[in-house]
């Protein structure tokens, strides 16, 4: 069976797809440095899927070791979901977000040429749709950012496109994910953010488990129904089946393609809060507050290409989005540990 090589496979996505690979019988080997993980997520993995994984504790920058890991193994494609992703702290530290996505990822590309890897799933994100497209966004759309994080993903695209134009038997699909939430059903994996959480989910569970006093609206005046910011959250474990979807789709075509990931439904900050209310049986404390720079009104995919290419679609809605995320957050007041 196929060797797939799943860089950052300890973090949110990268572990719940390691689980959907496992599932089909993949064999898998992550690299992964632990800055945004930690080692008990590949024991979890282990334990919700019975089977073992190899794991190397490594830096995706570092030449050498990732050469190693082509050396000992039989690598027939990658998942490179090895990344940091945290808008703000991107715009404060532009230099290390390059190096590591950006620099990271031509290191890599460097250790599959030079070991005869030509099959690559990278974790792109809705970010490259910037703020000039209108939602249902295509695939065909321009693409565009506005930090160095979105810069990253705009810029490996186009790496891969021209790696793609340079060797006619290379294949990637670039997977361009909308607003990934939920857990895995065992509670066992999940999100576990460093910190005060970013991100809308992660912040009211940590409000529901009281880590946390109040979640903040940013803006309800955008020109959205209710008037908060509407976006496409997808079932993080939809979201690892559409990488064996790409996975599959690599082995068998060449070229470059750009493929969303998201449900094709948008919902705003107070539905969501409204659902994680109805999966964890209290009110959320919140208040409205000033917009978040850089916000957009709305984000949701066009969906079609996945379903067209790889028959994929996303199952989940948002109330079991949240029942899994409250779930996971009951099971684990202090993180994956
Ligand atoms: P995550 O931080 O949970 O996972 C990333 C993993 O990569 C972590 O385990 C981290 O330790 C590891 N890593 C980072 N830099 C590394 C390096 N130099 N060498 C080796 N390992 C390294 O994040 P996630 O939410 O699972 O995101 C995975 C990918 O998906 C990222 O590339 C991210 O930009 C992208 N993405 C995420 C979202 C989202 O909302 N979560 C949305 C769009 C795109
Ligand atoms: N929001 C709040 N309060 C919070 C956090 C968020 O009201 O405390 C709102 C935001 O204003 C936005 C919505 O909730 O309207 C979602 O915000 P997130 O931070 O959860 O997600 P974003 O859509 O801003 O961005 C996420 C990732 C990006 C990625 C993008 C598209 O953080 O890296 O999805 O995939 F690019």
């Amino acid at each position: 069976m196929s060797q797939i090589l799943v860089t950052g496979g300890a973090g949110f996505i990268g572990s719940h797809t390691c689980v959907e690979l496992l599932k089909y019988d993949y064999e898998i080997v992550v690299v992964d440095n632990l800055c945004n993980s930690k080692s008990a997520a590949i024991d979890r993995i282990e334990k919700i899927s019975g089977k073992k994984i190899k794991f190397y504790h490594a830096d995706i920058c570092d030449y050498d070791a990732l050469n190693t890991v082509f050396k000992e193994n039989d690598i027939s494609a990658v998942i490179h979901f090895a990344g940091l992703k945290a808008v703000g702290e991107s715009v404060r530290k532009p230099l290390e977000y390059y190096t590591n996505n950006i620099y990271g990822t031509l290191v890599l590309l460097k250790a599959m040429r030079d070991n005869n890897c030509k099959r690559i799933v990278f974790s792109s994100s809705a970010t490259v749709y910037g703020m000039n497209n209108e939602a249902p966004y295509t695939e065909d759309m321009p693409t565009s950012a506005t930090n160095p994080y979105g810069y990253t993903k705009v810029m490996i695209e186009q790496i891969l496109r021209d790696c793609c134009i340079a060797d006619s038997d290379m294949s990637v699909v670039a997977l361009r994910y909308f607003n990934p939430i939920g857990a895995h059903k065992s509670g066992l994996i999940g999100e576990d953010p460093n910190g005060i959480p970013n991100n809308l989910v992660p912040y009211i569970a940590q409000v529901a488990a009281g880590r946390l006093e109040q979640l903040s609206v940013f803006g309800d005046d955008y020109d959205t129904p209710d008037g908060t910011g509407v976006r496409d959250y997808i079932h993080v474990v939809d979201l690892a089946s559409g990488h064996v979807c790409a996975i599959d789709y690599a082995m068998n075509h060449s070229g470059f393609e750009a493929v969303n990931l998201g449900t094709g439904n948008g919902s705003s900050v107070l539905e969501v809060v409204a659902a994680y209310e109805k999966a964890c049986g209290k009110p959320i404390n919140k208040r409205i507050a000033p917009r978040r720079s850089g916000d957009i009104a709305t984000c949701f995919a066009d969906a079609s290409k996945a379903k067209r290419l790889f028959g994929w679609e996303a199952k989940s809605d948002i109330t079991e989005m949240c029942a899994d995320s409250w779930n996971f957050t009951k099971m684990n007041p202090n993180g994956i540990e």
